[in-house]
């Protein structure tokens, strides 16, 4: 285990086992091995610039810290817990394999500066990963509306039926979620890139750093303006956590939905086989599955979030390190979002969609209602009158066991005297839906041209 040999001579005696082990975080941090070399490639780089370190001195790190780069990544590095976290781990390797040069790298900088640096390097390529996942769904949600755009089916409130609209137009809703979601991770990826090197532990560093080189070299925007709150603050991660929530929510609210829609209550959607499961005891069940645990996830990824900010609520300025707990909660929610992203695409693109059941559901719930209102408005009606004429001959169709369309005329003309016969042809759901046509609205010409523009505009971000 760790020894106090590795804080120089304060020390009379080794840290205890216990406390080594309790402290240690390798095991979890050893996920920003890569970002560490690039923070230390720049950081030496840098050195060398301003002659804090020698041309040959830089050039035995750079080789050292490459080398080290490629063993991360083919897995072959051995991680050593009693080295405490990465950025000890990756030092110490690189000291013993290139000797007092590798002393020198940390010239200048403290694993406060460097852990915030690594972090907003990880976390800017999160953003992007995650991010390109949310259009890849989006894309495949675009696809299937732009494909299904002849079937009807209620929009509900209150999962009542409600209005008569188009299944493309519900898939194309949550288009518009998952686009919010994107462009929440861009705006957490542009804030967050901003460059802590050279801010220290906490109030900077009595070397001449060349900040503006390290955070051009690691592809920042610029440096952070502050050392304490570079190395104290950990907002960007609540934003990014905050942005993944929101993203699971909005998956959980659709899974929740292919949940519902494919019991045999709704059956307006049927999931591929392969991608529902049977019971181990019941021989007809096909259970969502997918759907279920994509749900479940959400809760672990809301959690995350929780965490966080409760970790940050009370700490004084700056770093503390209690800090260190802010790396399992944000790999954990990039994961799981990760992983609900790529799921729920194939389970959207394969999902059979029960046009004849969708149409269905508008026959019943009188759909209709605001059509028959409306139509008293174009002849001049105030609103608020036809929707109570309306509301009477709901409940007169609910009395008769019968639904609008089949109410006779006379019975309209008890209700109001300036119904005619054109009154039926706007009740049916196929018009009712074509009538509907404004911005925004499931007419299929407004349906098509928003499955259009989301496919091309998402296209082209992906080819990005
Ligand atoms: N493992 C630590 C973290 O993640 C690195 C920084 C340690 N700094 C310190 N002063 N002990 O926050």
């Amino acid at each position: 285990m760790a020894t106090h040999k590795a804080w120089g001579g304060r020390f009379s005696e080794d840290l205890d086992e216990v406390a080594s082990k309790f402290l240690a975080s390798v095991e979890v941090d050893g996920a920003l091995g890569e970002v560490d070399v690039q923070g230390s490639i720049a950081h030496a780089t840098m050195l060398c610039s301003i002659g804090v370190l020698s041309a040959e001195e830089r050039d035995a790190i750079v080789a050292g810290l490459t080398q080290i780069a490629s063993e991360i990544t083919n897995k072959t590095f051995v991680f050593d817990p009693a080295r405490e976290d990465v950025h000890m781990n990756i030092e110490g390797a690189l000291t013993d394999r290139i000797g007092v040069a590798g002393a020198r790298l940390h010239t200048g900088r403290s694993r406060n500066d460097q852990v915030a640096t690594d972090m907003r390097l990880w976390s800017r390529a999160a953003c992007q990963r995650v991010g390109k996942r949310v259009d890849q769904l989006a894309l495949a949600l675009a696809q299937r509306a732009a494909g299904e755009v002849d079937v009807l089916m209620p929009a509900y409130t209150h999962l009542q039926r409600a209005q008569p609209s188009r299944l493309s137009h519900h898939l194309l809703a949550y288009v518009e979620m998952l686009d919010r979601d994107r462009g929440r991770l861009s705006d957490c990826e542009q804030r967050l890139n901003e460059c802590p090197l050279g801010s220290g532990a906490v109030a900077g560093t009595t070397f001449a750093l060349d900040r503006e080189q390290t955070a051009r070299d690691l592809g920042f925007s610029r440096p952070m303006r502050n050392s304490i709150d570079a190395t104290g603050d950990r907002d960007f991660l609540l934003e990014l956590l905050s942005a993944l929530a929101i993203v699971a929510t909005h998956l959980s609210r659709l899974s929740e939905e292919l949940v519902l829609w494919s019991t045999q209550e709704f059956a307006f959607v049927e999931m591929a086989d392969a991608h529902t499961t049977g019971s181990s005891m019941m021989p007809q069940k096909k259970n969502p599955d997918v759907a279920e645990v994509v749900r479940g996830k959400t809760g672990r990824v809301v959690g995350s979030l929780v965490a966080l900010l409760v970790t940050l609520k009370g700490l004084p300025l700056g770093y503390n390190r209690d800090l260190q707990e802010d790396k399992p909660p944000v790999f954990d929610a990039v994961s799981q979002v990760d992983r609900c992203l790529e799921v729920l695409e194939r389970v959207i693109l394969a999902a059979r969609f029960d046009a004849e059941r969708m149409r269905r559901a508008l026959d019943a719930g009188f759909v209709n209602a605001t059509e028959a209102a409306d139509y008293l408005v174009e002849k001049g009606v105030a609103f608020r009158d036809a929707h109570a004429v309306a509301g009477r001959l709901v409940a007169r169709a609910i009395e008769a066991k019968t639904d609008l369309a089949s109410l006779p005329l006379p019975v309209y003309l008890e209700e109001h005297p300036a119904f005619d016969q054109g009154i039926y042809s706007v009740l049916e759901p196929e018009r009712a839906v074509e009538r509907r046509d404004l911005l925004g609205a499931p007419a299929k010409r407004r349906v098509q041209a928003a499955a259009e523009s989301a496919i091309t505009r998402l296209t082209e971000r992906l080819a990005r």
